[in-house]
C-alpha cells in the first residue's frame, strides 16, 4: 500500500535530501571564503592572471598528493578522456581568468551581480547555437534578469568596462563549460571530485604560458616585495587561502553536479551569489545605492523564475 510504500523509502530520500542539502551549505561557505581572500588577494596585489593559476595548481598538487597517497582512488584515463575534457578545459580556463580578471578591477558583489545573469546566457547559447526551444515563461524570465542585470550595471558606483566585461565572458564560458561536463560525466567512470581533478590539471597547464605572456615573473616579483612590505608576512596565508578554498568550493560543486541536474545546479549556484554580494558587501563595506540593490535583487528573482519556467 501507498503508506507503507512511502515510509520504506522515505529514509534514503531524505538521507538523499540531507546529503545534497550538505554539499550546498558546503559549497556556498567554501566559495564565500574563497571570494573574500581572492578579493583580498587582489587589493593588495593585481594580478589576477597569476592568482588564477595559483588556484589551479593548488587544486592540482592537491589531488596528485592524494592519489599518490590513495586518500582519493586516481581515475583510470585514457586519451580519448583527455581529449573530450579539453574543450571543458578551455571553457573552464577562459571563465576562470575572465572572473578574477573582473574582480581585480570591481567589487566582488558588482562580479557576482553581473554572474547572476548566467541563465540569460545558458538560454540565449542553447537557443541560438543548439537550436534548442524553450516554453515562453522560460524567455520571460529573461527580462528582469537581463533588466536587473543592466540596472545594477548602469547605477554602479565604481563602474569599469573590464570588469563588467569580464563578468559577461565568464558567463558565456562557464555555460559552455558546464554543458560539455555534463555531457562528459555522463557515461563516467570518472567521479565528479576526479573529473574535476583532471579538469584543473588540464586548465593548468593551458593558462600558465598566458599568465606568464600577459603578466610574467618580473612583474610578479615586484608586485609580490609591495605586498609583502604593505600587509607582513601574512600576505603568504591570504595566496595560500584564495587558492586552497578556490579548489574545496569547486570540487564540492562538481561532486554535486554529479548527482543533481543542471537545472538544480544553477539554482544552488544563483543562491550561493546571494550569500556572496551579501557577505563581501558586508566584509568590504562596499557602497551600495538603494537602486543599486534593487537592480541585483530583480536580477536574482528573475534566476528564480527562470528556474520555475524551465521546470
Ligand atoms: C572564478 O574565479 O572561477 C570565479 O570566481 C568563479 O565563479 P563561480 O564559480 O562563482 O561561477
Amino acid at each position: 500500500d501507498r503508506s507503507e510504500f512511502e515510509a520504506a523509502n522515505a529514509p534514503s530520500e531524505a538521507a538523499k535530501k540531507v546529503k545534497i542539502g550538505i554539499y550546498f551549505a558546503t559549497w556556498w561557505a567554501l566559495n564565500v571564503v574563497f571570494n573574500i581572500y581572492n578579493k583580498k588577494v587582489l587589493n593588495a596585489y593585481p594580478y589576477p592572471w597569476l592568482t588564477s593559476t595559483l588556484s589551479l595548481a593548488c587544486g592540482s598538487l592537491m589531488m596528485l598528493i592524494s592519489w599518490a597517497t590513495r586518500i582519493a582512488e586516481a581515475p583510470k584515463t585514457d586519451l580519448e578522456f583527455w581529449k573530450s575534457l579539453l574543450p571543458v578545459a578551455v571553457a573552464h580556463t577562459i571563465g576562470h581568468v575572465a572572473a578574477t580578471v573582473s574582480m581585480s578591477k570591481v567589487a566582488v558583489s558588482f562580479t557576482h551581480i553581473i554572474k547572476s545573469g548566467e541563465p540569460a546566457f545558458s538560454v540565449l547559447v542553447s537557443r541560438f547555437i543548439l537550436g534548442e526551444t524553450f516554453p515562453v515563461p522560460v524567455y520571460l524570465s529573461l527580462i528582469p534578469i537581463i533588466g536587473g542585470c543592466a540596472l545594477a550595471a548602469v547605477t554602479e558606483l565604481n563602474f569599469n568596462m573590464t570588469g563588467f566585461m569580464g563578468a559577461m565572458i565568464s558567463n558565456l564560458a562557464f555555460v559552455f563549460r558546464n554543458i560539455f561536463s555534463k555531457k562528459g560525466m555522463k557515461g563516467k567512470s570518472v567521479s565528479g571530485m576526479n573529473y574535476y581533478a583532471c579538469l584543473s590539471i588540464l586548465s593548468l597547464a593551458l593558462l600558465t604560458p598566458f599568465a606568464i605572456a600577459v603578466e610574467g615573473p618580473q612583474m610578479w616579483a615586484a608586485g609580490w616585495q609591495t605586498a609583502i612590505s604593505q600587509i607582513g608576512p601574512q600576505f603568504i596565508w591570504w595566496v595560500a587561502a584564495q587558492s586552497v578554498f578556490y579548489h574545496l568550493y569547486n570540487q564540492v560543486s562538481y561532486m554535486s553536479l554529479d548527482e543533481i541536474s543542471p537545472l538544480t545546479f544553477s539554482i544552488g549556484n544563483t543562491m550561493k551569489r546571494i550569500s556572496v554580494i551579501v557577505s563581501s558587501i558586508i566584509i568590504f563595506h562596499t557602497p551600495v545605492q538603494p537602486i543599486n540593490g534593487l537592480g541585483a535583487a530583480i536580477a536574482v528573482l528573475g534566476t528564480f523564475l527562470y528556474s520555475q519556467a524551465k521546470q
